[in-house]
């Protein structure tokens, strides 16, 4: 599923005439109608010279959650930590921000411009345990070529 996904997502990011909103936003739409196991798929952004991060492109249901302080939540904690954070168990986790009840396990991964975290790709499940290391490297391509159209 991922390796026919990435011919996909090279594709959208490709297209130079379109925004890189629009591109990130087809990004987004087609990881969730595709993936059964993603429900909420966005990406967050380092707001300007903020110690915060800001909703980008998304799809699925709407959040209250577009300003994310750093440190707070799963993607705060991303925002610091320049790792990835797969959480099989959300409400085993003490520093979470609950977007929508129906959500059982998330998986956050920075994305890089020239070595520094500016943002992230944020994917909420509807099913426990959804994410493994083959969603790891997935994203952390997604994320490597969006960059590529960033700079
Ligand atoms: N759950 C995230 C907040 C963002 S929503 O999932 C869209 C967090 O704890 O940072």
């Amino acid at each position: 599923m991922f390796d026919n996904l990435k011919h996909k997502i090279t594709t959208i990011l490709d297209q130079k005439e379109t925004s890189t909103d629009l591109r990130l936003q087809q990004v987004c739409e087609l990881l969730r109608n595709t993936v059964p196991h993603y429900d909420w798929v966005g990406f967050y952004f380092k707001n300007g010279n903020k110690n915060e991060l800001k909703l980008g492109p998304y799809a699925g249901q709407p959040t209250e959650h577009t300003i994310i302080p750093f440190g707070k939540g799963i993607c705060g904690q991303v925002a610091i930590s320049n790792e990835n954070f797969v959480v099989p168990d959300v409400k085993a986790q003490d520093n979470y921000i609950a977007c929508s009840l129906t959500v059982k396990s998330e998986i956050v991964v920075p994305l890089f411009l020239k070595g520094e975290n500016i943002g992230q790709i944020d994917i909420d499940s509807n099913t426990l345990n959804a994410f493994s290391h083959e969603d790891e490297r997935f994203l952390e391509f997604v994320n490597r070529e969006v960059a590529k159209t960033l700079h």
